[in-house]
């Protein structure tokens, strides 16, 4: 009988999670059983349908006993909840592949896209991680670019969807609209700074103390270094936050090392795995945020050469941040980690089903 394995499902009742539950489904993961986490706020909650065969599931809260015995977990719990329960989940013998930024720079835990630098899975020792949406989207357009001329320098603009933020920007900007068309009162900002409704900031992610950069900004730069493995490329981004429920959108300009022309990046672009090429400007052919959201592939047009500069391309590069940009490429990264043997800490003689 093939290997089958206990999945738990960390941050199950959020965006990420109900998606990656749907699609251990959907991509038949051979999973032995799925168990729901939350907070405490959400235990014994029932997920109706929402188990491996279709079957509910009962929300359960962390706790040291409620987390022995997995092969794998999946965590989309914010960084704090990763930082505490990510290591224990391991120190039981599961291998946790983690959605937050906690572990994402950490040097002995890979930064990993399923079609970008799967090779770098095998070095992981117990804590696998998921990229920033924005970076993970990015690098898969990238990657084909990369191989074929380097690359020396990016300047990116992202037009940011809120559902990047959370379930409570998803309500706060559908709120603050409907008050708007109905001329009604909007309540303040809480999960941004500002109005988000009929509005652009150029505030995603936040700004430490002193920093003149956003965290998202920053991850954009130190995670394409990382995964693409090599530190040398000068990244320069502006993530902005528009009010689109689903779909992240970048402009990027891509300086290589050697001449690449926009007919042969269009044609490595149609190649490469993960990735759509909608371009046709002239038909007002090119990668929509409405469009991409629900489906998995990374769209890329409006391929141009620069006239700036004659070893640049300019580029716009959509996706799902839901989906590809974190619950499917997490999904990914353990159909990876199955076809090379799903080996976490485990104690010997407790091996999975
Ligand atoms: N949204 C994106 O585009 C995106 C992309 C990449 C990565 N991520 C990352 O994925 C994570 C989740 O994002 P999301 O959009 O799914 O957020 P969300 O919809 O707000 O869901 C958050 C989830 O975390 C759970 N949670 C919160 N505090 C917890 C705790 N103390 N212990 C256990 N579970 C807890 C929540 O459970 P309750 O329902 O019980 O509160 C809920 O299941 C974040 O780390 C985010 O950075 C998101």
């Amino acid at each position: 009988m093939s290997q089958r394995y206990r999945v738990a499902v960390v941050g199950a009742t959020g965006q990420v999670g109900t998606l990656m539950l749907g699609l251990l489904r959907e991509r038949a993961f051979p999973a032995s059983e799925i168990v729901a986490f939350a907070s405490e706020r959400s235990a014994g909650r029932v997920l109706q349908g929402a188990g491996a065969g279709g079957g509910d599931l009962t929300v359960q809260g962390l706790d040291e006993e409620s987390i022995q015995g997995f092969d794998l977990a999946l965590f989309s719990a914010g960084g704090s909840t990763s930082g505490e329960w990510a290591p224990r989940f391991a120190a039981a013998g599961a291998v946790v592949v983690d959605n937050s930024s906690r572990w994402r720079m950490q040097d002995d835990v890979p930064l990993v896209v399923s079609e970008v630098n799967p090779e770098a899975l095998a070095s992981h020792h117990g804590i696998v991680a998921n990229p920033n949406c924005s970076t993970m989207q990015m690098v898969v357009a990238l990657k084909p670019i990369y191989d074929a001329a380097g690359i020396e320098r990016l300047v990116i603009s992202t037009y940011q969807a809120v559902s990047g933020t959370g379930r409570a920007a998803v309500d706060e900007l559908l709120d603050q609209s409907h008050a708007l068309l109905h001329e009604r009162e909007i309540s303040p900002p809480a999960s941004y700074a500002h109005r988000i409704a009929i509005n652009a900031l150029p505030h995603g992610g936040s700004f430490a103390d002193g920093e003149d950069h956003t965290d998202e900004e920053r991850k954009l730069i130190n995670e394409t270094r990382k995964i693409l493995g090599d530190p040398a490329i000068r990244v320069s981004a502006t993530c902005v936050r528009v009010p689109v429920l689903t779909g992240h959108s970048e402009a990027v300009n891509v300086q290589t090392r050697e001449p690449l022309s926009p007919e042969r990046a269009r044609e490595l672009l149609a190649a490469a795995p993960g990735v759509s090429v909608l371009d046709d400007p002239s038909a007002a052919l090119y990668p929509l945020a409405i469009d991409a959201a629900g489906q998995d592939d990374v769209f890329v047009g409006r391929i141009r050469r620069d006239p700036g500069h004659e070893r640049a391309l300019d580029m716009w590069i959509v996706a799902d941040n839901l989906r590809k940009g974190a619950a499917l490429n997490a999904v990914q990264l353990a159909e990876l980690l199955h076809a090379q043997g799903l080996r976490g800490a485990r104690p010997a003689g407790t091996a999975a089903a």
